[in-house]
């Protein structure tokens, strides 16, 4: 998902000779002065996974791998794991010992079930991933984790407050994780929920700390300054530069701590961090109906304009499905991310590196997709005209 480095920004300079675009169409969610409003904690809100009791809140939704693993036992064990991965997750098993034994993901970003099942041998659990929203087959995973008498450990980074038609995402699982700031402009957050016999287990799990203020903070700026620059054009774009610049001065100066979002790497130190008091508040200013309905309508917007020159990977966008981005193949990554930019349209390089615990060839499928998958923002802060510009600058960059 969205890594700070590999998002080519206007604001970053890129193409300086060139005018600044009118409209700027920030990857990800921003986060508005409203969701400050304070809320009594009590507020939970009324979405799943949120409303489940004993969900554990962590900084990242890696901190929730790391738990999963350790509740179910797994280390020194062999994961059934799907060959398609951001490589955090896979970083995470590998620091707690487990040995992941790959399966293929078709050009569609569907797991390959039969050959899951090829593959399982002396397996401890089967690992699931919903890429970009898109449900993944559980009636199938279930049915291999049964017959191997494992569990299922779902993977939701990618697909929160989505459902397959009724059933939402991470309601499958034997444990479940999920990435909370992917989808909500919360400045941190991950979620793991733990069904049945094991939830008794979450309570001997370590603490969780309080991540650094200084590094919240400086997140929650950088979103409300991406807000600024959503609503206001050049003169949010301007103040965003001077703000983004003093901000690195006094980071510098202060010695402040940023344990970043987004990053590909899993980090021993980080591990027992939990989610900040920020994104509590902000969670609870969520309107979690309005989010869906809105990636979804901007989703078919995009649709609509682009599927004869740009389906989407994934194919049919199902009901219930919220959305994470519309997963566009272009040949040339690097150069449409260039053009989209000029036109002020950012957009994330989705998975291009490859961890070497995969090699090369093993899974072409997934090497193209790799290769070629471009994420084009639906996110809840796009308006229709936002998301028609995003299209209309696709279609005039594959012309
Ligand atoms: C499928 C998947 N799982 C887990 C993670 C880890 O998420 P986080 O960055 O919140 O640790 C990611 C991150 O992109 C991911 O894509």
């Amino acid at each position: 998902m969205a890594n700070t480095a590999q998002r080519l920004r206007v604001a970053d300079g890129q193409g300086e000779k060139a005018p600044a675009p009118k409209r700027t169409v920030p990857c990800m969610q921003t986060a508005w002065p409203h969701m400050l409003f304070p809320r009594p904690a009590a507020s939970v809100p009324l979405a799943f996974p949120f409303e489940q009791p004993g969900l554990r809140y962590r900084y990242f939704a890696r901190n929730a791998v790391w738990d999963a693993i350790r509740l179910l036992d797994l280390k020194g064990k062999r994961v059934l794991m799907p060959s398609y991965f951001h490589g955090v997750e896979l970083e995470t098993l590998l620091a707690a010992g487990v040995t992941p034994v790959f399966f293929r993901v078709d050009e569609q970003m569907k797991c390959d079930w039969d050959d899951a099942r090829e593959k399982a041998q002396d397996i401890a659990c089967v690992y699931v991933i919903h890429y970009a929203g898109f449900p993944q087959d559980m009636g199938a995973a279930r049915q291999l984790a049964n017959e191997l008498g494992v569990p299922v450990l779902e993977d939701c980074a990618l697909a929160l407050l989505s459902r397959d038609g009724e059933k939402p995402l991470g309601s499958f699982g034997d444990v479940s994780v999920f990435c909370l700031y992917k989808t909500l402009p919360v400045p941190n957050g991950g979620a793991l929920l733990v069904k049945g016999d094991l939830a008794r287990k979450v309570a001997e799990l370590p603490l969780v700390q309080q991540p650094p203020f200084p590094s919240t903070a400086s997140h929650l700026i950088g979103s409300m300054l991406s807000n600024l620059e959503l609503r206001t054009g050049e003169v949010g774009r301007r103040t965003r530069r001077a703000i983004r610049d003093a901000g690195r001065w006094v980071v510098n100066r202060a010695n402040v701590e940023r344990v970043s979002t987004g990053t590909q790497h899993f980090n021993l130190d980080d591990v027992n961090l939990g989610m900040s008091a920020l994104s509590h508040l902000v969670l609870r200013n969520q309107d979690f109906a309005g989010i869906v309905e809105k990636r979804r309508r901007n989703y078919f917007l995009l649709y609509a304009m682009l599927r004869d020159v740009a389906p989407p990977v994934t194919g049919e966008l199902a009901p219930g499905v919220c959305p994470l981005f519309y997963p566009v193949a272009v040949d040339d990554k690097a150069s449409a991310m260039a053009r989209l930019l000029s036109r002020g349209v950012e957009t994330v390089d989705f998975w291009r590196v490859r961890h070497p615990a995969v090699p090369m060839g093993l899974f072409p499928e997934v090497d193209r997709l790799r290769a070629r998958v471009l994420e084009l923002p639906v996110h809840q802060d796009l308006s229709p005209a936002d998301a028609e510009h995003v299209a209309s600058c696709v279609r005039e960059l594959l012309k």
